[in-house]
């Protein structure tokens, strides 16, 4: 007796690593292809992660862009629901940021300049007269490091880039690592994380344009999205935040109720004018600081697909591809017309180093700035 149990024992000891190795090989392990050269002869790759449910999510090295996400809609039929290019050169000549990991600073800086303990830094002017999501040549247009660093069953890419002090205007050597993980649960997780030599501003965000009904396949207007913001953020003619936190209440921006994108975005409300849409930053409710909270919530009738974003990030700007106008085909040569996608892009306020009431975007010597989002995907 006392022997058979003993060999049970032994049995369940030796079953527990084998059912875990089976569980490792429900996801496909992580592949790498070639993605083409760029202009001054550099190589880039393109990282296809497979979760054990299918789920598929692509991103090249360049520029850290998510390329495309393959996701299921209520009958289990896949489509890719983000907005891109279908070969490397696209993105070189890309200006809409489709996918983009963008940095050092993302979305605007008022008059392209912030000082940082009395000493004024200047930046490029590339949106009139202010700084857009990095500059000229922001972090969507540098070679970042690639890492497989997928553990069991979830893949999962870390991208690091050192940007260099003075870069596009910018103080300090910023080191910086992103890692891109697919979960199980159909969660494509990214944690920024970065450090500095020297006081510098650090805004960092992913730029993907979501199609729930699958990229190309017209606007977006009937998605119905949720927001957990009471605020927005106003702006002034050149999308600079004024300063102000305006309330949502009574206004085209009350997105605390599901509301489809379209319902009033063609209201008569002198801030959707200036966006030519939705294109302000949501001040999102917190009940504590930096933890990870749901930011929204959006859903595609036709299909069923169903995108929640959570983050640790105080805001989300919603753009709804106002600036689209057909003039870009992207992928499989389809041309991507106004309002055919949207974004949420999680970040700190727009502008927040000359605004010191907003949540403070200063990085200095010996801090880490690490923040996590999370794009969940599922079905109703
Ligand atoms: C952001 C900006 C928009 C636009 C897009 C890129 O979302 O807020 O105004 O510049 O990026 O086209």
């Amino acid at each position: 007796m006392k022997s058979s149990l003993r060999c049970f024992a032994l049995l369940s000891l030796l079953w527990l690593p084998m059912a875990q190795r089976i569980s490792a090989e429900t996801a496909k392990p992580m592949e790498k292809k070639a993605f083409g050269t760029t202009s001054d002869g550099k190589a880039a790759d393109l990282y296809v992660l497979t979760n054990k449910n299918g789920m598929e999510v692509s991103i090249t090295n360049y520029g850290g862009i998510v390329t495309s996400i393959k996701v299921p809609d209520r009958s289990g039929k896949m489509a890719d629901v983000v907005l891109g290019y279908d070969a490397l050169d696209g993105y070189v000549a890309d200006k809409v940021y489709f996918g983009a990991l963008v940095g050092r600073y993302c979305n605007r800086i008022g008059h392209a300049e912030f000082s940082i303990d009395g000493t004024k830094y200047t930046l490029a002017k590339n949106n009139g007269d202010n700084t857009l999501h990095g500059g000229i040549k922001g972090f969507n247009k540098a070679l970042w490091d690639a890492k497989d660093v997928s553990k069991r069953d979830e893949p999962a890419l870390e991208l690091t880039y050192l940007s260099k002090d003075g870069e596009e205007g910018f103080p300090g050597n910023l080191k910086v690592t992103v890692v891109f993980t697919l979960t199980g649960k159909n969660e494509l997780k990214i944690d920024y994380s970065a450090t500095t030599d020297k006081k510098t501003v650090v805004n960092l965000t992913n730029h993907s344009y979501f199609n729930l009904a699958g990229q190309g396949s017209g606007d977006i207007l009937k998605t119905v999205l949720r927001i957990e913001a009471d605020k927005i953020t106003p702006v002034d003619s050149g999308l600079i935040p004024t300063g102000d936190l305006k309330s949502v209440q009574g206004t085209p921006f009350d997105f605390r109720k599901p509301t489809a994108i379209g319902e009033r975005i063609n209201a008569d409300d002198e801030q959707l004018k200036l966006g030519k849409g939705y294109d302000h930053n949501f001040v999102l409710i917190k009940n504590k600081p930096n933890g990870l909270t749901l930011a929204a919530r959006a859903e595609e009738p036709t299909s069923g697909r169903v995108l929640e974003v959570w983050t640790t990030e105080p805001g989300t700007q919603l753009y709804t591809g106002n600036f689209l106008d057909g003039s870009i085909h992207g992928k499989g040569g389809v041309a991507y017309t106004q309002r055919s996608a949207f974004c949420l892009e999680t970040q700190h306020f727009p502008d927040s180093p000359n605004h010191p009431k907003f949540p403070s975007t200063l990085l200095a010597p010996g801090q880490r700035y690490h923040t996590t989002t999370i794009y969940k995907f599922s079905s109703k």
